[in-house]
């Protein structure tokens, strides 16, 4: 295999280390706006000189965001060549069209490290779906936000030094704002639900809150309550409808979801024969995140192209009822919820997760976080 690397950065650097090792994959070319010699490899700032290479079969792209990443993948593919990338954002806005155009132009393309970082989560459902119905998905699917929760609560970190530290260990995105305001789950969500429900979700349909908002006393507010915040994202298939969101949610101290620390991912899938099976590990980082690109890079070689064909058109339903801590502020509709008080905060009845994104898409700035039913 012969490789266009478009990205030279935390991903891109260890996949390059990691190649290095090996003698039937070569990476002769590497994109990268940056004016940097890497040993071994021509460095170019033009996609042109990767795209008219005919001797590159596979293009792997560790760019990030839309554009121009878009524009090089499908180029790419227009070119006959594979393409391995880790792209979320980019696999959730073009779901349907890179997989038809994968299929027209009789390609492969894989993204297990858009999902899970480290952990082969994508490949897993791969495999499952092959025996089994798959109902069910969740869990923490964002190392920066899990390190942040965890850093306030075990450290007793304030939200600000939790996030630069977050940032300096490189586990963030360039922009921040994708990972704690979870936009980086919700692309994760939709390609998870996507693949083991076989759907492709209406994005816009899947309500989405981040951590922004989290406060320290929130944290400590739910120390008292012996819970633990995590940012849970969850698809699931029932009754005829698909229900779909990533908010906070109190999980119960000693819960596998509360322990799990630092940048880790924790992911979990229900399924007709095994029941529920979660897979633990790094979710962030250079090597981790590297190794699964090069596992894609392995399959690719053995002709595996997505993990599923295009599912059926799907509309997040969301008419599940649960209850919620919602803090910073109040209105009649949020008054007439209220079941208890937890300091300045209220804790709702059950409500409709629709109705309570709904509100709070008008309210910024409030922090809400779903309490579990024991509590
Ligand atoms: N910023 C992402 C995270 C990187 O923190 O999980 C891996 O997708």
């Amino acid at each position: 295999m012969r490789i266009g690397l478009l990205g030279y950065g935390v991903v891109g650097k260890g996949f390059f280390d990691l190649v290095a090792e090996r003698t039937d994959i070569q990476i002769p070319r590497i994109l990268c706006r940056r004016d940097i010699a890497v040993e071994g490899a021509e460095v170019t700032h033009d996609f042109r000189d990767i795209l008219q290479d005919d001797t590159i079969d596979t293009v792997v792209e560790l760019i990030g965001g839309l554009h121009p990443a878009y524009e090089y993948v499908t180029a790419a593919m227009e070119a006959g060549k594979n393409v391995v990338t880790a792209n979320k954002a980019l696999l959730a806005a073009y779901y349907d069209e890179l997989l038809t155009l994968a299929e027209q132009k009789g390609v492969c393309l894989r993204c297990t490290a858009a999902v899970g970082g480290g952990i082969g989560w994508l490949s897993e459902l791969e495999r499952t779906r092959r025996t089994q119905r798959l109902s069910h998905v969740s869990g923490i699917m964002n190392g920066t936000c899990n390190y942040i929760l965890h850093s306030m609560t075990c450290l007793g970190l304030d939200y600000g030094q939790a996030l630069a530290q977050a940032q300096e260990l490189g586990y963030a995105e360039a922009d921040p704002t994708a990972d704690v305001e979870g936009f980086d789950t919700w692309n994760k969500l939709l390609l998870s639900a996507n693949v083991a429900l076989g759907i492709s979700l209406d994005k816009e349909s899947v309500p989405v809150c981040g951590i922004s908002a989290i406060s320290a006393q929130d944290v400590e507010q739910f120390k008292a309550h012996n819970l633990i915040c995590k940012l849970i994202a969850t698809a699931k298939a029932q009754d005829g409808c698909v229900h779909a969101y990533v908010q906070p949610t109190l999980c119960p101290v000693g819960s596998q979801q509360a322990a799990v620390p630092a940048n880790y991912n924790f992911i979990t899938f229900t399924g007709s024969a095994t029941g529920s099976m979660s897979l633990y590990g790094q979710g962030a980082g250079r090597y981790p995140t590297a190794h699964n690109v090069l596992q894609d890079c392995v399959d690719v070689m053995q002709g595996r192209s997505f993990y599923c064909g295009c599912g059926a058109p799907a509309v997040a339903d969301n008419t599940e009822a649960l209850r919620f801590y919602v803090r910073g502020a109040s209105d009649a509709w949020l008054e007439a919820q209220r079941e208890e008080s937890w300091a300045d905060a209220i804790v709702t009845k059950p409500v409709s997760v629709r109705q309570m994104h709904d509100w709070r898409s008008k309210h910024p700035g409030v922090f809400i976080a779903a309490v579990p039913d024991s509590q």
